[in-house]
């Protein structure tokens, strides 16, 4: 029999502070070790350390570690514009691969039932979710990103009718779905301020909004709309992007403004919301999403504004999470 004072003095230096519960049954020591803010290999180099120390004591037959990590701050931004068909979806797919690549662990979820893209978008069709009893299992894409759509809850060529109901309850299971380590997720909205607009915000509670418009003032409207939506419920909004700004000629590599220029940063200051970026109207932008292959992917022109706004959206976060 082993007591447990002798475990205690037998742990190394490194574990000081960090041993949250110690147990002797028998010859095996079963250790709570609490690992917060430490990398995975330190936390790792950790545990073996104890292990070393501890397989030396005479009595002890067996250890058993139990490594607790900090359970990670998972931020949900909902990416909504007031407007259908100004870019929301491929924004969400881009700025998910671009915040990935600083390093941040980012999940994405399609929550527009009537027009699910991202599984396009992310390339993502061969990949279905799995569950483990009621909980979803995103998809791991090719761009290191997590990801669970609408669209794989719907059987392929199935009308869709949903009632708000029905919606906010596939929602939900989305939203619960076992994210892991997942830090920040991306939500891509449907257009306008429906059903899933509310229960997303009633029920989901997203840190920030980012809104997407094009620069033609119809769109403009609507995206001030979207964005009353949010500050009337208390969503801070991060930002308003503009999207299909100005057009660059295949041909002759002329630029030309077919919706207007610099519209979206004058709202965004008249509405007193930061302005994040403008991403420019470009064919390969189209024909890249549609083939799953997000610009922001591929080095080159068409990956830079989606890179400045996601160092946007990274320091925002790092803002609003140290307050
Ligand atoms: N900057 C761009 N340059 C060229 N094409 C673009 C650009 N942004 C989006 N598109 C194209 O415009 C179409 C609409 O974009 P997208 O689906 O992202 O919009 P959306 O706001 O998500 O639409 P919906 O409201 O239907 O969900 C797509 O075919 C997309 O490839
Ligand atoms: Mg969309």
């Amino acid at each position: 029999m082993i007591e447990e004072t002798t475990i205690r003095e037998a742990l190394p230096p490194t574990a000081a502070g960090r041993v949250r519960q110690v147990l002797a049954r028998g010859g095996a020591a079963t250790l709570v070790v609490d690992a917060s803010g430490m990398a995975k290999a330190d936390a790792e180099a950790l545990e073996q350390d104890i292990r070393q120390h501890l397989g030396a004591v005479e009595g002890i037959s067996e250890v058993r570690v139990a490594l607790m990590a900090d359970k990670p701050t998972r931020r949900i931004i909902a990416v909504g514009s007031g407007k259908g068909g100004v870019g929301k979806s491929t924004l969400t797919a881009n700025l998910a691969v671009a915040l990935a690549a600083t390093g941040r662990k980012v999940g994405v979820v399609d929550a527009d039932v009537y027009g699910p893209s991202q599984v396009m978008l992310l390339d993502a069709a061969e990949q279905k979710p799995r569950a483990n009893e009621n909980t979803l299992i995103p998809v791991e894409t090719d761009f290191g990103i997590r990801f669970l759509s609408m669209g794989q809850l719907i059987q392929p060529g199935k009308a869709i009718a949903w009632r708000g109901a029905m919606v906010g309850k596939a929602l939900g299971q989305l939203m619960s779905a076992d994210w892991g380590e997942t830090e920040v997720l991306l939500v891509d909205m449907p257009p306008g301020t429906g059903d899933v607009q509310l229960t997303m915000i009633q029920q989901h509670r997203p840190a920030g909004a980012i809104i997407v418009t094009t620069p033609q003032d119809l769109a403009l409207i609507d995206a001030t709309r979207a964005i009353d939506l949010f500050n009337q419920v208390g969503v801070p909004v991060v930002g308003l992007v503009e999207n299909m700004a100005g057009y660059v000629c295949p041909h002759c590599g002329e630029s030309s403004d077919p919706f207007g220029q610099g519209g979206a940063e004058a709202a965004a200051r008249a509405l007193d919301v930061p302005f994040l970026g403008r991403v420019p109207l470009a064919m390969e932008i189209r024909v890249a999403s549609d083939t799953g292959q997000p610009p922001a992917a591929n080095p080159g022109p068409l990956s830079k504004p989606f890179a400045v706004i996601a160092s946007r959206l990274a320091a925002w976060l790092d803002r609003e999470g140290s307050r």
